[in-house]
């Protein structure tokens, strides 16, 4: 009875402080989260992941997407999976969502976990999972995901506008982490998850056609680089699906993407930006010279960017609120 009590009081507190805060909040997340509750939760979800990228080695470029933009808008809260309804738009049917896919995974991996332990694990654990699952099997560096996030009810195609966007310069960039508490380091550090997957062109078209009032193309890319993305992507492409992959090993969680910027070789203008800045260089050159110190940063950013929070329940279906 006193801890129920304890714990009504802990949630109305922590609710007070999220509506002042809001997803600056991080709940206090547990690696052990679910070691009584739901032991087996996290093989469930890599099973559910690696039979996914064994049809489809598209999937771990979305998970780690679906997963940046669940937490940049709202805080982790699952709100990315929730589907359309009634008169509501949802975040997944907003404006930059022309890549994000592979939804079934988690909903795959949801049922799986359902079946071991009802009503316990979060949608927004089961995508955090999926998103460290996914670089893991890519070749990247593992590490244990805290957990204990809620899910939302809320998600508006509208907050989509939150996410930064591929023609951001540094200073947007910038502005766009610190807003969730995220610094420099973090934003370099998980710039290269852009190591992993494929970018449409219609994401780096202000780069190739139409630069600025004096150039064609933008002048920091690589001349032959460029060359290519216009041949694939002509002024007035037509074919929807037509783009890039982000690097050149895109199934490969590794540090080919700071390599590439280095050498004018990367899509978007926010990749370019991170040149711009004194330390971001800084840390772009590090990176590039270092797999070891890329793995590092990111796992420690990863879990920076993960633990923000904003939901309050556990769904049953990530695609629906009851
Ligand atoms: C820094 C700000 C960021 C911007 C402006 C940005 C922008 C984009 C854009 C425009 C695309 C391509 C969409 C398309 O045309 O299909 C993309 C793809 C991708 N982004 Fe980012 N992104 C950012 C940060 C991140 C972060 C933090 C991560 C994860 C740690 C991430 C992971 C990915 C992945 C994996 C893809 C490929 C998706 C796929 O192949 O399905 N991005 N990003
Ligand atoms: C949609 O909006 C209308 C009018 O605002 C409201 O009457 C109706 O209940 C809403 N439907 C749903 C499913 O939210
Ligand atoms: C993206 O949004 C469009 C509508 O804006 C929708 O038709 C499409 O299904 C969405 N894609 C995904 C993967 O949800
Ligand atoms: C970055 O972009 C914003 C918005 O377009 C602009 O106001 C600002 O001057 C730019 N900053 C730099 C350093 O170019």
């Amino acid at each position: 009875m006193a801890t129920t009590t304890m714990h009504a009081f802990a949630a109305t507190f922590l609710i007070i402080i999220f509506f002042f805060n809001g997803f600056h909040l991080s709940y206090a997340l547990s690696s052990h989260y679910y070691s009584k509750t739901c032991p087996k939760a996290e093989e469930a979800v890599t099973k559910a992941v690696k039979k996914a990228m064994s049809n489809d080695q598209t999937v771990p470029a979305a998970l780690l997407r679906m997963h940046f933009h669940d937490c940049f808008i709202r805080g982790c809260d699952g709100s990315v999976l929730l589907r359309s309804s009634g008169n509501n738009t949802a975040e997944k049917d907003g404006p930059p969502n022309i890549s994000l896919h592979a939804f079934y995974v988690i909903d795959h991996a949801k049922a799986a976990v359902e079946e071991l332990c009802p009503g316990v694990v979060s949608c927004a654990d089961i995508l955090a999972l999926a998103a460290r699952d996914a670089v893991v099997l890519s070749g990247g560096p593992t590490w244990d995901v805290p957990k204990g996030r809620k899910d939302g009810r809320i998600s508006k195609a509208i907050d989509t506008r939150q996410l930064p966007a591929p023609t951001f310069n540094f200073s947007q960039l910038t502005q766009s982490f610190s807003q969730r508490g995220l610094s420099t380091e973090d934003l370099v550090a998980l710039s290269g998850g852009h190591t992993l997957g494929f970018s449409h062109c219609s994401s780096f078209q202000n780069r190739i056609h139409n630069f600025n009032t004096m150039n064609d193309v933008d002048p920091s890319l690589n001349p032959s680089f460029a060359q290519r993305l216009r041949k694939v992507c002509p002024i007035h492409n037509k074919v929807k699906s037509a783009g890039s992959t982000m690097d050149s090993t895109s199934t490969v969680f590794d540090n080919t993407y700071y390599k590439m910027l280095l050498q004018g070789m990367s899509l978007f203008s926010s990749d370019q930006a991170l040149l711009t800045d004194h330390k971001a260089k800084g840390l772009v050159n590090k990176f590039a010279s270092s797999q070891d110190s890329f793995n590092e940063a990111f796992v420690k950013s990863m879990i920076r960017m993960s633990s923000l929070s904003g939901g309050q329940e556990v769904r049953l279906d990530c695609k629906v609120t009851r």
